[in-house]
């Protein structure tokens, strides 16, 4: 049975069955079969249910900004949920919520002065392309209801997110989706960009497909546009060069939201606070989650521009403006642990000392180039792609031999399609990196 192959002496725990959790984008199954599970984090490393230290290469999935356990945000987490563990969040409030929305919102750039509280990624996805559509309707302009998402983009997995999305089998499964979402072609081509270092200097002509799609729907009918200024989950694609650019005129130019998606380069990973802050490129709503709260207690948020919000202030002071929340948006425990996490990146300088780190990390990267089997690198901050040539006939097989590998000799690295994906704690270490890249060098090396 899958119960033995639990290591319940490690835990002491009892054998318990593995069955009723049905685990998330998981090979159910081949995971129950020989499970991977671990017991404790502390800094860059876990420790496997048989006390192996396990190297965080991922941030846990892209969130551990800060890395594990840091005593600050347990503390506060501890201190906030002993002291008011819940407030309602309709029609009533508690401290925190005000002052983290102030904070965070000193933190973005420009104008992204207002803050919408949710639980993950995909609410603050869902709730800005709500916003964005809710937005030109009390301006005047209800017919802009289209949204255009990008292909392999990854927006979480509401019914909002998967239709924005572009990752196929995300949404194949899901029936017909929302209605009216178009999208641009993604940006990755191997052919004119393999091995190019940070920015890719071929394909910003490919947002000029914005202006072939607002000529087919007409900008009266499109609300907005989302983006992730660097894709993540689909393989780390890194914008061309003035591509992000050339989006952001073409909005401007017909009057359509640009919506960047940073729920994984917000906080730190390309050194900068946002994405949009590493690129200069000002969008209309950021969404974030992961990094807000370091992985601890689950939050999200939308951030706004003055010129949305301000859209909305109007008519009679008692109606509800936007008929939209969640019973958790700016929970206690999650504003504590933010709190936090923002204290933690502060008084360390983290964002800096990634932007410090990436040189080093990306010479790191490119030594990949030239290992067996690698066909394509791409890094950009504190983050990093490096692509496999598939296995004949078994697109995946080759890169998950690869994860399953580097955890059994003490890596955690994750893996999309046949792309390994790097993502460490901001607080990594050189010395740290040169361990990650030796080991994955040698399991490359032994790699069929
Ligand atoms: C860009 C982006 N948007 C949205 C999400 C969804 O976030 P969550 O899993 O917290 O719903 C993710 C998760 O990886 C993401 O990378």
């Amino acid at each position: 049975m899958v119960q033995e192959l639990i290591h319940p002496q490690s835990t002491g725990a009892s054998r318990e069955d593995l069955e009723a959790f049905w685990m998330p984008f998981t090979a159910n199954r081949q995971f129950k079969a020989n499970p991977r599970l671990f017991v404790s984090a502390k800094d860059m490393y876990f420790t496997t249910e048989d006390g192996r230290q396990v190297l965080d290469g991922t941030a846990g999935l892209w969130c551990v900004n800060a890395g594990h356990c840091r005593p600050k945000i347990v503390e506060a987490i501890q201190q906030q949920v002993a002291t008011l563990d819940y407030a309602p969040a309709f029609q009533m409030g508690h401290p925190g919520a005000f002052q983290l929305a102030d904070r965070l919102a000193k933190l973005a750039p420009g104008d992204l002065n207002h803050v919408f509280f949710v639980n993950s990624g995909s609410e603050a996805v869902d709730t800005a392309l709500k916003i964005a559509i809710a937005y030109h309707r009390v301006r005047g302009e209800g017919t802009r209801q289209r949204l255009i998402g990008r292909e392999r983009g990854y927006h979480g997995v509401g019914f909002g997110g998967i239709s924005v999305g572009g990752i196929g089998t995300n949404r194949k499964f899901f029936g017909s989706l929302l209605t009216g979402v178009d999208h641009l072609p993604h940006t990755h081509s191997l052919e004119h960009n393999a091995f190019s270092r940070q920015q890719p200097a071929w394909g910003a002509h490919l947002a000029d497909e914005l202006e072939r799609l607002v000529a087919l729907h007409d900008p009266s009918n499109i609300a907005a546009v989302i983006v992730e200024p660097v894709a993540g989950s689909t393989g780390v694609l890194i914008p061309p060069q003035g591509y992000l650019e050339r989006l952001r005129s073409i909005c401007d130019k017909h009057g359509i939201l640009l919506i960047f998606d940073e729920v994984i380069t917000g906080f730190g990973r390309l050194g900068t606070g946002f994405a949009a802050d590493y690129f200069g490129v000002m969008p209309d709503m950021i969404t974030v989650a992961k990094g807000i709260s370091n992985g601890t207690v689950p939050m999200g948020a939308v951030f706004v521009r003055d010129g949305i919000y301000d859209a909305f202030m109007h008519g009679t002071e008692n109606a509800i403006e936007l008929f939209h929340g969640y019973t958790y948006s700016g929970h206690p425990v999650a504003c504590a642990a933010a709190m936090a996490t923002l204290d933690v990146y502060e008084e360390e300088g983290l964002f800096h000392y990634a932007r410090e780190l990436s040189g080093y990390w990306e010479e790191a990267m490119h030594s990949f180039k030239g290992a067996p089997h690698v066909i394509d690198v791409r890094s950009l901050g504190l983050v990093a792609g490096i692509e496999l040539e598939s296995l004949p006939g078994k697109p995946t097989a080759r890169a998950f031999e690869c994860f399953l590998r580097c955890y059994q000799q003490g890596l955690l690295i994750r893996t999309t399609g046949d792309t390994i994906a790097l993502s460490p704690p901001l607080i990594i270490q050189k010395h740290q990196i040169d361990q990650l890249v030796e080991l994955l060098t040698q399991i490359l090396h032994e790699l069929p």
